[in-house]
């Protein structure tokens, strides 16, 4: 029997959304749960759900294959704190039969890089090459008041076991306003110099977090404008089927990406949809619009409900989103907090 058929997908086809993309890229979060309380990511007394409600590591596998059944050619464990996920080596470590089999090209992670000096060998093992960790600063004080609960030392030293292991790592900084701004220079030559390649993000609007958003926001057009006051910044084509746009800084020779969700539309390519740690899909990061595949999964062993539940929610993924600070009231646009949906 081939993988399609052991599956139920064999004779069903590709996903592709009504504006005719293809969607080859799940992100998937496996827990709501982390070690750090990010300021721009959870409040401090985040209160989490229930286990009963969470996929258990077989129905996230579960979960996973039938998108890799329907086309899915990279998936992303994210969170939450992905790793910090009981058993999760157990799901990395079946996910990586598609990559054997050749029915994905990438199986990869998004970390806070807290559990890596534990995990990275496992990791690469698995057959994953390449991983994204998260880090603002490289200043200790300033990395415990970002974080709330993490340690710099740790994830430092996570990322050196990673390298060690011969993983491939992007570091993600998220753009805060008089937190940040003044080290994306020293951000640059640390993680250029070690290889790595580094990606601006801009504060995006989601969930209740106590903070003004406002207060965080730092658009990147300005920053991209102060550093071509020291860099030179070359345009390249480069993309790693996320939405983020590279240029190489001439003088380090490394590439640097913007995420810039509020100014600039990353919509058109998009070929995305996430998962939650409770089998809820959303179509779009930017939109409430989200099927629930939980029920479909629990249904029954066959896959034939969750199937159809995904084709009818790809057939309502929206043209783009519509990112938008509340400035008066400085809400969030939208409710849910990026723990939930990964990012
Ligand atoms: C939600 S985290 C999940 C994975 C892992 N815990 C980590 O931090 O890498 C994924 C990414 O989302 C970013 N993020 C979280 N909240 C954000 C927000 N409000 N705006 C922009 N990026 C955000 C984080 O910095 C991180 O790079
Ligand atoms: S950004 Fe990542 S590390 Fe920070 S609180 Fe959110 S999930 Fe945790």
């Amino acid at each position: 029997m081939s993988a399609l058929e052991r599956d139920g997908a064999s004779g069903r086809p590709q996903l592709v959304d009504p504006f005719g993309r293809a969607i080859t890229y799940l992100r998937v979060s496996v827990t709501d749960r982390c070690d750090f309380r990010c300021v721009y990511c959870m409040a401090e007394d985040m209160s989490f759900l229930p286990k009963a409600e969470i996929l258990t590591l077989e129905e996230l596998d579960r979960l996973c294959s039938a998108f890799v059944a329907r086309g899915v050619r990279k998936l992303r464990l994210t969170g939450g704190e992905p790793l910090v996920r009981r058993g999760i080596m157990t799901l990395v470590a079946s996910l990586s039969r598609h990559l054997r089999s050749g029915q994905i090209d990438e199986l990869t992670l998004t970390t806070n890089g807290s559990q890596l000096a534990k995990y990275a060998d496992a990791l690469r093992a698995a057959g994953i090459r390449r991983i994204n960790v998260s880090l603002d600063t490289l200043d200790a004080e300033k990395f415990r008041a970002i974080t709330r609960w993490g340690e710099l030392d740790q994830v430092l030293s996570g990322i050196d076991a990673a390298q060690a292991a011969g993983l491939k790592i992007k570091i993600n900084a998220v753009a805060l306003k008089g937190v940040n701004e003044d080290e994306f220079l020293q951000l640059i030559e640390w993680a250029h110099g070690r290889g790595m390649d580094l990606t601006l993000i801009e504060v995006m609007p989601l969930g209740e977090i106590g903070a003004g958003r406002l207060d965080q926001y730092l658009p990147l057009s300005l920053v991209r404008a102060r550093l071509a006051e020291r860099y030179r910044l070359d345009d390249i084509d480069y993309r790693t089927g996320g939405p983020a746009r590279y240029v190489r800084v001439a003088e380090t020779g490394g590439r640097l990406g913007f995420i810039t969700p509020l100014t600039h539309n990353f919509c058109e390519s998009c070929n995305r949809v996430r998962v939650t740690c409770t089998g809820t899909l959303y179509m779009c990061l930017g939109q409430n619009d989200a099927a629930d595949l939980r029920k479909p999964l629990r249904a029954c062993e066959a896959n034939d409900p969750l199937f159809a539940a995904i084709d009818e929610a790809i057939s309502r993924k929206p043209k783009g989103h519509d990112f938008v600070i509340d400035r008066r009231h400085q809400r969030p646009a939208l409710a849910r907090h990026m723990s939930v949906t990964g990012g």
